[in-house]
């Protein structure tokens, strides 16, 4: 423990954008930040690959090390910062933290989406605290909100725009009325998009986040791979000008749901009605749309990455660790992380209603198209055909169809001689149910 009014110690590994914001913002703000709250925060060692990063905050040189042990075991560093990501050695920095008796603040996704349960049981045996508020959609309060603001509720459901990257890349076809692979390319160009954009355009960024903020909402475990993931890149300009045709916007969004039948957990293209919040949301903004059942809907938005946005996070979760201790008091030891553990949905039994565009011979398919569907219990509200010769095309809108009858409704189909391609498969969300269980006035 503290005495109080002492300097706490912050010990930052990873000074890339993230971590350099971090140092950055801590050193310009340390007077406001003992003058508003008597807290005086103290960047006491900084670690990364390069040297010039640290020089770049303004550190001195003297308080840097390419040794993250250093930092750890540094008996002035009290809050251990983790913000170089991936699994390892983030892993090993925050498990000798955690054994040394010192609070972790991380923004390391992928991590957490896959351990967050086994980290927390860390932290809370070393009766130190695991802070995670910049893992799922950068500046936004979004896990402080779970944690604190809403825990009266019993939470509902959560479904977010929780990927800048993807969304630029969506807001971008849907303006210019531009394909994937073109405007992904540009976005490369102008650095929205990773040289390796899998993460983002497949989706898996945005399963890890949906993971953590279920994982903290519903009190039980979800994991990364606990999440139904599809990505953007079959997603067409066409598509995009049909669905609009529709009334409806397409989204990646990160779905998680409690049901009665266990955890609902899914990343997808999603349609939405054009004129709900989350449809607005346009660029590379994140926006987490969170459904408790006292406080009804609320909408969280802000930017989901970048230095300072996400240093912003980081930083609020060092202040609230140095909070009790800047006045001579431990910081609450982190909880086991749950009581119970809940069932997940199953992939094949999730339920949506999906929009599917089939490449066909001729129009007459209609029939042929139709009897396939009904053969598998897809009932549809709405069959058109267009087009002719090589334009040919039939829509679906079906009515809610578990995911295992709708895809072997597309498995006939592909295999149907007057079917010439599946073009594209989205999911059209029922955006009313995420409000199913909620109070009464
Ligand atoms: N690649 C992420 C995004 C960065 O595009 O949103 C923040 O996690």
């Amino acid at each position: 423990m503290k005495d109080a009014n002492t300097r706490i110690g912050v010990g930052v590994i990873g000074l890339g954008t993230v971590g350099g914001g971090v140092v950055r913002l801590i050193l310009s703000h340390r007077a406001s930040y003992l003058h508003n709250y008597g807290i005086d925060l103290d960047v006491v060692r900084a670690c990364s690959r390069h040297a010039e990063d640290a020089a770049a905050t303004g550190l001195a040189p003297e308080r840097f090390t390419e040794n993250w042990r250093e930092v750890v075991a540094d008996p002035d560093v009290d809050i251990v910062v983790e913000l170089i990501g991936g699994e390892h050695p983030a892993m090993d920095i925050m498990e000798a933290a955690f054994a040394a008796g010192k609070h972790v603040v991380t923004a390391n996704k992928a991590l957490l989406g896959r351990h967050v349960e086994r980290l927390a049981g860390l932290a809370a045996e070393a009766g130190v605290q695991l802070r995670c508020e910049a893992s799922v959609a950068g500046g936004i309060p979004v896990v402080n909100a779970l944690e604190h603001a809403l825990t009266a509720n019993e939470v509902l459901t959560i479904a977010g725009i929780m990927n800048g990257t993807t969304n630029y890349i969506l807001s971008r076809m849907e303006r210019e009325g531009a394909d994937f692979e073109r405007v992904l390319a540009d976005a490369q160009r102008l650095g929205y998009a990773e040289a390796d954009p899998t993460a983002d355009v497949d989706g898996f960024d945005a399963a890890s986040k949906t993971a953590i903020l279920a994982s903290i909402a519903f009190h039980t475990r979800v994991v990364t791979d606990d999440v139904f993931q599809e990505g953007i890149r079959n997603i067409s300009a066409e598509d995009i000008a049909a669905a609009r045709e529709l009334g409806y916007t397409i989204k990646l969004l990160g779905i998680a749901r409690n049901t009665a039948d266990g955890v609902e957990t899914r990343v997808h293209p999603t349609m939405i009605p054009s004129d709900h919040q989350l449809a607005s949301v346009s660029g590379a903004m994140n926006a987490v749309y969170v459904v408790g059942d006292a406080v009804g809907e609320t909408m969280f938005y802000g930017a989901g990455a970048g230095s300072f946005p996400t240093a912003s996070a980081v930083v609020g979760d060092i202040l609230a660790l140095a909070e009790p201790m800047s006045r001579g008091a431990a910081p609450l030891a982190e909880r086991e992380p749950y009581r119970a553990v809940r069932p997940i949905v199953a992939a094949e039994e999730l339920v949506n209603r999906f929009y599917v565009r089939l490449d066909v011979e001729d129009a007459d398919a209609r029939a042929a198209v139709e009897a396939a569907l009904a053969r598998h219990g897809v009932a549809t509200e709405a069959v058109e055909a267009a087009g002719e010769g090589e334009g040919a095309r039939i829509t679906v809108l079906t009515a809610a169809v578990r995911e295992g009858e709708m895809a072997a409704a597309l498995t006939e189909l592909e295999g149907l001689d007057v079917v010439r391609a599946v073009a594209s498969v989205i999911r059209v969300e029922d955006v009313a149910a995420w409000s199913e269980g909620a109070m009464e006035n």
